[in-house]
């Protein structure tokens, strides 16, 4: 495998200058370390990957390194994803964005709550061998976030050929609960990807793709085919990203477990939820709890997907496997309450009891659409326009068309206020905790409260099933002053 390696440029001195406030403070006083600034240097290039056996397959891939700062914020990951931006809640990031895979591109922070100019829009998307320098601020709560190219079209071709990463998040509110950390906090992505003969990747090549999303043929986790995870007779903490283009997953223990989920897109529950299954699609992000304490050694438990519907036709597949391999040595006693999610009121809305309506439907020589309408750069209709300040509900409905759609909205997170079910929502979705992204399912009409705080400017929402994103179910929004 072609491992990137990361180069740290920076002396030490940077970083100890940065902690100097801290030098005899009492040992109690350490894990303040919050707000230390950095420096990336994040590049965008084609590279070939030993994926299979025999040729290299061709792709796109983010390499990074750190400038200054704390070696720590970067993280090279397995196979062919972007390196892991690990940093703390209010920590001031500068991030140098070179593109170097021959067309227009730009980077999206996927869940983090930005200015404009940092948040990707594709009217920011720069040609290649141009450099965008990001700077903002890390204003999210911990969670995990995650960033991928953005430019108009072409996001699906991008992604797919191998250009995301993992943005980690923490804060003193996470911490206090001492989550299994370390060894027992494992990172996992789920893509899928179609191979062809020649081990080169194989994009959307009809009408149909587009349409229905481009499904792989092989199942890729953390950028390299799925190997058995040999774990402890511990307690691990699970932070999955559904990175594929187009699949949605429904998960279930292979042990008949309940799953502890403790976590969505926009980090930690108010309480630790036990679901049978869950839905995972495009864009998602669930944190969850398994705890292998009670298993004999050279015991096997897997994630499964199990049939979203059960049409008799599909069957359950493993995602993830598990051998219990190792006494455990840490005990653990999952918690029960986790954070402060605060319900957004409904009387905060300014359009309380009238929300805004976005029928997502397929349109004859568009494709799959909001209200009907192709993607416009520089449009926003009078609906598609808010109030800096404001709170507002949208509503999502797929009441006449079928198949799932994880609707994305940039800017801050959103909360689900209510889902009229279709026949097929209940009791497979959880709707609970901060979302950025919520998969409406035939039938039906999903209601998201959410404030136009702090940003003003044009933002975007949009399906997170790429080929839809980019054929043209994506619209503005604009957050005027
Ligand atoms: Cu992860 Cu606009 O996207
Ligand atoms: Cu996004
Ligand atoms: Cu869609």
């Amino acid at each position: 495998m072609n491992r990137r390696k990361f180069i740290k440029t920076a002396s030490l001195t940077t970083a100890a200058l940065t902690y100097s406030p801290f030098v005899g403070a009492k040992e109690n006083l350490i894990p303040m370390l919050s707000g230390v600034s950095g420096e990336i240097n994040l590049t965008a290039s084609s590279m070939g990957i030993q994926m299979l056996e025999g040729d290299p397959t061709q792709m796109l891939c983010f390499s990074g390194s750190v400038v200054s700062g704390k070696e720590s914020l970067l993280r090279t990951s397995p196979g062919f994803l972007g390196p892991t931006i690990e940093t703390r809640k209010n920590t001031k990031l500068n991030i140098n964005f070179k593109n170097q895979i021959g067309e227009d591109s730009i980077i999206h922070w996927h869940g983090l709550h930005l200015p404009e100019d940092q948040d990707g829009h594709p009217s920011f998307a720069i040609e290649n061998d141009q450099t965008y320098h990001y700077s903002f601020n890390v204003a999210n709560r911990a969670g995990l976030y995650w960033y991928h190219p953005h430019p108009h079209g072409r996001t699906g071709y991008q992604v797919y050929h191998g250009l995301a990463g993992l943005f980690v998040v923490r804060d003193d509110e996470e911490d206090a609960l001492n989550l299994p950390s370390g060894d027992n906090e494992l990172f996992i992505v789920f893509q899928d990807r179609h191979f062809g003969e020649d081990n080169q990747l194989i994009y959307v090549q009809s009408g149909h793709d587009i349409m229905m999303g481009k499904i792989g043929n092989r199942l890729v986790v953390n950028g390299g085919f799925p190997e058995i995870h040999n774990v402890k007779k511990e307690t691990y903490r699970l932070r999955l990203l559904n990175g594929g283009n187009a699949l949605t997953y429904r998960l279930q223990w292979s042990d008949g477990s309940p799953l502890h989920l403790i976590g969505t897109d926009g980090g930690l529950l108010e309480k630790r939820v036990e679901l049978e299954s869950i839905l995972f699609a495009p864009g998602e992000r669930l944190d969850l709890l398994v705890d292998f304490s009670r298993k004999k050694i050279n015991d096997n438990v897997e994630l499964l997907s199990i049939p979203i519907v059960d049409n008799g036709n599909s069957q359950p597949f493993s995602i993830y496997k598990f051998n219990i391999a190792y006494e455990g040595k840490k005990n653990f006693s999952m918690p029960h309450a986790l954070s402060s999610v605060e319900a957004i009121p409904v009387s905060e809305a300014v359009n309380n009891g009238a929300p805004k309506v976005f029928e997502l439907f397929p349109k004859q020589g568009i494709g799959w659409t909001i209200d009907g309408l192709p993607y416009e750069m520089d449009e926003a209709r009078p609906k598609e326009t808010t109030k800096l300040g404001t709170t507002e509900i949208w509503e999502f409905d797929l009441s006449n068309a079928g198949m799932i759609h994880p609707m994305h909205v940039h800017g801050s997170q959103f909360q689900v206020l209510e889902r009229v079910n279709g026949p097929y929502s209940q009791g497979l979705v959880f709707d609970g905790g901060w979302k950025d992204t919520v998969a409406v399912l035939p039938g039906d009409k999903v209601r998201i409260i959410k404030r136009f705080n702090d940003h003003p400017g044009k933002f975007l929402f949009h399906c997170h099933l790429l080929e839809h994103e980019d054929n043209s179910m994506m619209r503005n929004f604009v957050v005027e002053e």
